[in-house]
């Protein structure tokens, strides 16, 4: 496993951290998926795959679909074509802004908490764009950790929670990038048309675009 991050990148590379991305991916499988199923034969590139948690659950759903995996971090990559072996997952390791795709090369893109983590994920947004076919969909799910509630009310808990705001901030990424989601795609992805946001619980709200 490689254990250099990328510049900003607060989590890391961990085992403790794979098991929590796997946890994760498992736990909300069905809030995060729910409606999200590509067509057989379909191009769908996930952006930021990390381990392939997030992976093996868009291959049960869209068993069909030609799914193109990639993520920076070769070391998580190794252990995503682990994860989901004989899927007939295309795996890269690349950069999301620089991706080694001919313009429109999918029908689909798939980006699960990573935008909250990059400096620019309007830049980012446009890169993923550009791969994108005219009329093709992006699905983006990110978080907000400034949606936290807590009953009874705790100020410990609510300062756990800002200063996990705050140490992604000074990594260069957001933690409260959910909100700012329709914006963001409706700037970057559509023009001056409008993103579908659907908030499928407080902490993770989740946009899907319908059309470039
Ligand atoms: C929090 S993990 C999420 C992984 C996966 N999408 C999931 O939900 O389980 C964020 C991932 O984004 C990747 N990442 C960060 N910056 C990236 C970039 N510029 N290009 C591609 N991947 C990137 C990281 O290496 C990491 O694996």
């Amino acid at each position: 496993m490689d254990t250099v991050a990328p510049p900003g990148y607060v989590h890391g590379y961990s085992a403790r951290e794979s098991r929590r991305l796997a946890d994760q991916a498992d736990v909300l499988a069905d809030l995060l998926h729910a409606g999200t199923a590509y067509p057989a034969g379909s191009r769908v590139l996930e952006a930021g795959c990390g381990v392939g948690a997030q992976t093996a659950h868009l291959v049960a759903r869209s068993p069909g679909a030609r799914l193109t995996s990639v993520d920076v971090s070769p070391g998580s990559l190794a252990q995503a074509m682990a994860r989901v072996p004989d899927a007939g997952v295309a795996w890269h390791v690349a950069d999301l802004h620089d991706l080694p795709f001919p313009d429109a090369a999918f029908d689909h893109v798939f980006v699960c908490f990573v935008l909250e983590h990059l400096p620019d994920p309007g830049r980012a947004l446009a890169a993923l764009r550009r791969v994108l076919r005219p009329g093709g969909t992006v699905t983006v799910i990110e978080g907000d950790h400034g949606t936290a509630a807590f009953h009874p009310a705790s100020i410990h808990a609510a300062a756990a929670v800002d200063c996990l705001a705050q140490l992604q901030a000074d990594a260069g990424g957001n933690g409260l990038i959910g909100r700012e989601l329709q914006p963001l795609l409706a700037r970057r992805v559509r023009g001056r048309r409008r993103a579908a946001v659907h908030r499928v619980r407080g902490r993770h709200p989740r946009a899907q675009d319908v059309e470039r």
